[in-house]
């Protein structure tokens, strides 16, 4: 008789550029691998069933609600956590921009809201369309980061504190940060405005 097959492997998980070695049950979660296993618990866990986004975190720099990924399966990938996301102690322009404008209360969805709020700003960037893009033709071009474009693309995380018009004033500010560096960074030139300039835009664009 052959014996059972085992329910458990040694997996590698690269974890914000670090590489991490444990034994896990095939069945487990990557939410329950970062959480409990490996102590990283940023990542929140709210419904278990990919209903809300607080375990947002990216997988080779796209948004994955980590509570619907086996761990076994995120073996070989880049996985970025709310613990990866600033750069030593300076914030990154998204967490800033929810400090900026208060884009939460209790604090729980923000970690996912932030994985997720940076995928949304890369995947504009790079032309994808939502929902609710008006023309989706290539000639069209990329949408502006409208607030209803926000909403939309922002709308598997939920949060049950309402902070919404927080919320997307954070992403839109972001955005606009993101766009600012990323023209610096091919002209070599320094057009950002103030933070406060930005911060009022950003009021405007969610208004
Ligand atoms: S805990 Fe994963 S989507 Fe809610
Ligand atoms: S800030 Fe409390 S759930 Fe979003």
């Amino acid at each position: 008789m052959a014996p059972a097959p085992s329910t458990y492997s040694v997996i590698t998980l690269n974890v914000n550029g670090e590489k991490y070695t444990l034994p896990v049950d095939h069945r487990t979660t990557l939410l329950d691998a970062l959480r409990e296993h490996l102590d990283l618990t940023g990542s929140k866990k709210g419904c278990d069933q990919g209903q809300c986004g607080a375990c947002t975190v990216l997988l080779d720099g796209r948004r994955a609600v980590s509570c619907l990924q086996l761990a076994v399966a995120a073996e070989g990938r880049a996985i970025t956590t709310i613990e990866g996301v600033a750069d030593g102690e300076q914030l990154h322009p998204v967490q800033q921009a929810f400090l900026d404008l208060d884009g939460y209360q209790c604090g729980y969805c923000t970690p996912g809201q932030i994985c997720s709020a940076l995928g949304v700003i890369e995947e504009h960037a790079a032309g994808w369309p939502s929902a609710v893009t008006a023309d989706v033709r290539p000639e069209a071009g990329t949408p502006s980061l409208s607030a209803e474009e926000i909403r939309e693309r922002m709308s598997g995380n939920l949060c049950r504190c309402g902070a919404y018009v927080s919320i997307v004033q954070a992403v839109a500010q972001a955005a606009e940060t993101h766009t600012a560096q990323s023209h610096t960074t091919e002209t070599g030139t320094a057009e950002t405005g103030t933070a406060e300039g930005r911060s009022d835009e950003a009021k405007e664009a969610a208004a």
